[in-house]
């Protein structure tokens, strides 16, 4: 990198110039509050989710689970629910046709172990059979005559997850994620020192749309309706773990809702519902209930994580250290990556971070919102906080000072880093200079209110995205991807782009998506799918103008015959001369109809941001303040989030009223998770306890925070020609520690292990 470079680049405001001159200013549409376009199907109850698909000869399937979190089925007997009516079949480990693993490269299961493999049981619940009957009940009903027994070991389901870990380069770690300078001495000889342990416990992933699979096979065939966040990577797999070719499947997820993470990868129903299908040559459906999501479908596991800073007495920090270690299934080595912003939020020139795995008898973890980054911001921004106490600092001016323009672990400059902007704007939003500092100092009536920050951050990435667009004779425009709405907004965004593209209004704009059979499409996930989406969409409407703009100037009748098709561009759904107003020209349906073309076609393709090597000179991520104000009304133990204000550096937002959405729901999940996200387990048997909604706490409306949400809207000049990063998991970090900062700064309890329950606080 070249200096004179750096110099500019650390002095933001010439970066902010360099910014404006990289990125059009947009239309109208772009930045627009327009309501999603697929909201009335959806109020309606028109939008078909994976559940709602039936067919004719369509039967039901219901697994039988595991009542043992570690050991082997010693018998597995289906002679009475054989014979009970309606049933068609039983399967299980003894009669199912071979299901595959994925091979290294070839798509990204959740598991690793195909359903019914062996007889080994290493979580409770895990699938041990099939049964599929006429109905639904009937399935139920002779689910639970299936008899099985077991040899069983005792469960590991303990939530200490101090055991020994197996020596350095071993799968399970020690390993090191990152290092810089001499982290240990700097922290030894530091005049100020915190060295605590942080705790974030199993959450599970609670969408509204439980997961489901309609498999049809029609002999050689299999179409999968799904609730996916990937269908193309969902094909993949389900092709290698069926042991069929790619073209022979079919994934279909038109409405989704949502997923968390916890619909990224395929899960094993999905599986057995496409055996099911082939054995018995007729459509089979699989439906999760709510206590199956607890223990199936994977969660976000349990980390621990020890943080050390130190800091010199006038307050520099001088070293930071993250140990963490999450906890993994027998039969997958998942890491939740608690380092992820740690090595680049706040500069320090001394840096370790190390990570470990530890084995539990539970289902395999999955990424959910925020993976890695959100429990491990809950330490590092608590530990923060604990710092600025010890220093006697305010909590933003410590952070403020520590703001840096370069990612120090790579040395790149960030390609749009203003956190410093989002604790100024939202300090000042927030009103917190009228904070006093001392524990239990300020009062609302009877109420004692507790104010806290956090810093907020997630990487900003894209991945390869395809896309097609039609311009069609009756003036409107059909846009197709292989790619899917998670209930974020992306239909509502690419009509958004490919409007402010061509000028048809939205209304005329038909988004296709949700089906793998489409110009493969990007994941929902990571907060990557606009980003993703983006540049393959823009290629694409200009592909397809260019044929439209070579027809203009060969089609009998057109007022352009003849004349250099650069000379002519296409606004406000009319083909004109660049130099001439739109209303000049003519709508572009004309042209199709003076050529008698049924409409003009275009296909685009981009790659990822690995693919591109301008944006490989920079660290790419959004960053966000937190500004949290707690109730704690000391008389009858009660406590609630109260006022959340919010400010996030995302990019430019395409569209805010879906964005806002995006970030007020992330706050909502982030109260969860301050006060009362987690799955438990029972020692005896590894059950997940609280199973359900009534044990399993997830706020209300009455528990949500008033929330203000602000985006600063600078665009992001590596994300392609709109400057949109993600944004559907950059809400939820910070959330959690600056949620703990306020109880601390309500009632003097400093809660370092999530959730926080009453009876801290007593
Ligand atoms: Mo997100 S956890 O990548 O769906």
């Amino acid at each position: 990198m070249k200096s004179a470079f750096l110099e500019f680049i650390r002095s933001s405001e010439g970066f902010a110039r360099e910014v404006a001159e990289q990125v059009p200013a947009p239309s109208a549409i772009i930045g627009s509050s327009l309501s999603r376009v697929d909201g009335p199907l959806k109020t309606t109850g028109t939008a078909l989710y994976a559940s709602d698909y039936n067919f004719p000869r369509m039967v039901y399937a219901e697994p039988v689970r595991s009542t043992i979190a570690n050991g082997t089925i010693r018998s597995l007997d289906a002679s009475v629910a054989e014979k009970m009516p309606g049933v068609l079949l039983v399967l299980h480990h003894g009669n199912i046709a071979p299901l595959f693993r994925v091979a290294k490269g070839g798509g990204e299961a959740s598991e690793s172990r195909p359903p019914f493999e062996d007889e080994t049981i290493s979580y409770w619940g895990q699938y041990v059979a099939v049964v599929i009957a006429e109905t639904f009940q009937q399935a139920q009903a002779a689910a639970a005559a299936v008899r099985v027994t077991y040899d069983t070991a005792k469960p590991n389901v303990s939530t200490k997850l101090d055991d020994a870990i197996p020596a350095m380069g071993a799968t399970c770690g020690p390993k090191v994620e990152s290092r810089r300078g001499d982290a240990e001495a700097a922290f030894t000889a530091a005049a100020v020192q915190v060295d605590e342990t942080y705790v974030t416990p199993v959450e599970t992933h609670n969408p509204m749309e439980m997961h489901a699979t309609v498999a049809v096979w029609d002999g050689q065939n299999f179409k999968l309706y799904e609730s996916s966040q990937g269908v193309m990577n969902h094909l993949t797999v389900m092709a290698e773990i069926l042991g069929v070719p790619k073209e022979n499947v079919q994934v279909i997820s038109r409405f989704i809702g949502s997923g968390f993470g916890g619909k990224l990868f395929p899960w094993p129903h999905s599986a057995l519902a496409a055996a099911a299908a082939r054995q018995l040559n007729r459509p089979v459906k699989l439906t999760l209930t709510r206590p199956m999501m607890f223990s199936n479908v994977g969660h976000r596991p349990r980390t621990q994580q020890r943080m050390r800073l130190g800091a010199t007495a006038e307050g520099k920090l001088v070293s930071l250290q993250q140990d963490y270690r999450n906890h993994t299934s027998p039969t997958d080595d998942i890491e939740e990556s608690c380092g992820e912003a740690t090595p680049f939020l706040y500069s320090v020139a001394n840096l370790q971070i190390t990570s470990a795995l530890v084995r539990r008898n539970v289902g395999t973890p999955t990424p959910m919102r925020g993976p890695g980054a959100v429990p491990g911001l809950f330490a590092l921004e608590s530990a923060m906080d604990e710092l600025a106490i010890k220093l006697k600092q305010d909590p933003v001016a410590l952070r403020l000072a520590h703001d840096t323009l370069i990612d120090e672990e790579n040395k790149k400059p960030f390609s749009s880093r203003h956190l410093k902007e989002c604790l100024e704007t939202g300090a000042t939003k927030f009103g917190w200079s009228r904070r006093t500092p001392e524990v239990g100092s300020m009062r609302k009536g009877d109420l004692i209110l507790g104010w806290g920050v956090a810093a907020a951050s997630w990487g900003a990435w894209r991945g390869g995205n395809e896309a097609s667009v039609s311009l069609k004779r009756d003036g409107t425009v059909r846009v197709s991807s292989g790619t899917q709405d998670i209930g974020t907004g992306t239909y509502t965004v690419m009509a958004q782009i490919v409007a402010d593209k061509t000028g048809v209004p939205v209304e005329k704009i038909e988004v296709v998506m949700g089906d793998s059979s489409l110009p493969p499409g990007a994941m929902s996930g990571g907060s990557t799918g606009t980003a993703s989406i983006i540049p393959s969409l823009v290629d694409a409407v200009k592909s397809a103008v260019k044929v439209l703009l070579a027809t203009a100037v060969q089609a009998k009748g057109s007022p352009y015959l003849h004349q250099n098709p650069a000379t002519l561009t296409m606004t406000t759904g009319r083909i004109h001369a660049k130099d001439q107003s739109p209303e000049s020209g003519v709508p572009f349906q004309d042209v199709l109809r003076m050529a008698n073309l049924a409409a003009a076609n275009g296909n685009g393709k981009s790659g990822g941001l690995g693919s591109d090597t301008k944006a490989n000179d920079y660290s790419t991520h959004s960053f966000g303040a937190q500004f949290v104000e707690v109730e704690w009304d000391p008389g009858i133990a009660k406590l609630r989030v109260s006022r959340v204000v919010t400010v996030i550096d995302g990019g430019r937002i395409i569209n805010k009223k879906t964005a806002t959405n995006q970030i007020a729901g992330a706050v909502v999940m982030g109260v969860g998770m301050g006060l009362m996200e987690q799955t438990t387990y029972d020692p005896r048997n590894g059950h997940a306890v609280n199973d359900n909604f009534a044990d399993y706490l997830v706020p209300t409306s009455a528990d949500s925070p008033e929330i203000d949400v602000t985006f600063l809207d600078i665009p992001d000049p590596m994300m392609g020609e709109y400057g949109a990063r993600g944004i559907g998991e950059i809400g939820l970090a910070g959330v959690a520690p600056a949620i703990t900062a306020a109880v601390y700064h309500a009632t003097g309890v400093r809660v370092r292990e999530l959730p926080v329950r009453i009876e801290d606080l007593l």
